[in-house]
């Protein structure tokens, strides 16, 4: 029973620590729009309607950091995180390696929705289940997948998580309006 009783205490305790660091922190986010009534001049646009983003897992649902990321990985890698709702979401590593792409790429086909693999030798996203083909930026390259691959935008937080956000602008590879909203 005293067992019983400890583990109670432990989330009880977690609850009030988030409270206080929730209180802090809209204690300090008050105290910065007093005293620095413009900065949200400096705030990029995109922010404003994206939300605070969620933060990409790996597949053992730890946060991915930026730099232990680019470290572990090659310029160009595609590899597979948890993103946006949890889908199966591309993280990119640009081809100088400095980087992450601004943009992830939802996995899913938009044909039937499998989630697509992608091949590197032959620098493309190729689905097994139907054979649809999409370009490194998950244009589409070949049918029956009738649209793109969704965009997420790649941001960064205080303390080097990678967040994902979802893209409501234009989609650059069509000049359309993205269709997943
Ligand atoms: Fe990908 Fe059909 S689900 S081609």
């Amino acid at each position: 029973a005293a067992g019983a009783s400890a583990d109670e205490f432990v989330p009880d305790m977690a609850k009030r620590n988030t409270m206080n660091l929730l209180l802090a922190g809209s204690t300090g986010a008050v105290a910065l729009s007093v005293l620095y009534p413009f900065s949200y001049f400096f705030v990029p646009k995109s922010s404003g309607n994206a939300g605070a983003g969620t933060v990409a897992k790996d597949a053992l649902g730890n946060n991915i950091k930026k730099k232990e990321y680019l470290d572990s990985h090659l310029a160009g890698s595609r590899e597979l995180v948890q993103g946006l709702r949890g889908d199966a979401t591309y993280l990119i590593v640009t081809d100088d390696k400095s980087d992450l792409e601004y943009f992830a790429l939802n996995a899913v086909c938009t044909h039937l929705g499998c989630v697509v693999p992608w091949n590197k030798a032959e620098n493309k996203f190729k689905c097994p289940c139907h054979g649809s083909q999409y370009s490194p930026t998950g244009a589409v390259v070949r049918g029956p997948a009738p649209l793109p691959l969704a965009l997420e935008h790649v941001e960064f937080d205080e303390a080097d998580n990678v967040l994902l956000k979802s893209w409501k602008e234009e989609d650059f590879r069509t000049g359309e309006a993205p269709w997943w909203n």
